[in-house]
């Protein structure tokens, strides 16, 4: 059970997957103007899976200070590098090819090494980077976000490590590398994306309170989510 201090939620309805994209691209440009006002950097956590392609896809036209932004991964499946199932790789194929990011300020999870030593690894890489501008977190149909899986380890206590090797996810691919609850969590915002009809039972289950792994990131700042408004209709069960 998740025992600490209850986290602010703030829901923001949308008619639809359209309107889901262009109110993420949004907060991501508004996010990013403010942190490269204020720090000259702009670090930014990505959601894996469908849900953000569109999104990420759109970002490709934005007028930005390329120059300042650093991308990190909030989780990665453990597949080689050009596998269109990795999510750096459908995040590369569909935007950070196409954009001026300095190679050096994109953090790619190295997870065709394996969870144990990529998580390891990337646990090197973010020792030296301090709580991120923005993180974007996708919901699965069992409640799952980045790769925190129910029945696995979330990494939420303090202390928890920045990352943890997933070896048994009952998303395919098995093994994974996932940033821990704890490191999602320091973050001056978090924007959890969540469209489809799949993802129903989940959003109800979140709202009820229920155990899930998205109610284990717990900014200090609170969280927001895009939904679907069809989502937010409780599902009734007989
Ligand atoms: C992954 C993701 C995972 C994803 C959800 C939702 O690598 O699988 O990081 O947490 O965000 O499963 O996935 P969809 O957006 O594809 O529904």
């Amino acid at each position: 059970m998740i025992d600490a201090e209850p986290v602010q939620y703030r829901w923001h309805a949308v008619v639809d997957e359209l309107s889901l994209q262009q109110a993420a691209i949004g907060i991501i440009l508004a996010c990013a103007a403010q942190a490269i006002q204020q720090r000259s950097e702009f670090h930014l956590v990505l959601a894996g899976g469908e849900t953000p392609r569109g999104i990420y896809q759109e970002l490709c036209a934005v007028r930005t200070d390329w120059s300042a932004w650093h991308i990190y991964f909030g989780d990665e499946r453990c597949l080689p590098p050009a596998d269109p199932a990795r999510n750096s790789r459908m995040a590369a194929e569909v935007w950070l090819d196409h954009v001026n990011i300095p190679p050096l300020q994109l953090h790619v999870i190295p997870a065709e090494l394996g969870a144990l030593e990529a998580a390891r690894l990337y646990a090197g890489t973010l020792q030296t980077v301090g709580d991120f501008d923005l993180v974007l977190l996708g919901l699965g149909e069992d409640g799952h976000t980045a790769s925190l899986f129910p029945g696995h380890e979330w990494g939420a206590a303090p202390g928890s490590p920045d990352t943890l090797a997933v070896l048994d996810a009952p998303k395919p691919p098995p093994q994974r590398v996932s940033l821990s609850a704890a490191r999602l969590s320091r973050t001056r915002q978090v924007n959890f994306l969540v469209s489809g009809e799949l993802k129903h039972r989940a959003v109800t289950d979140w709202r009820a309170g229920k155990n899930i792994p998205a109610r284990a990131i717990m900014p200090a700042a609170g969280v927001d989510v895009l939904v679907e408004s069809a989502l937010l209709e409780t599902v009734v069960t007989n």
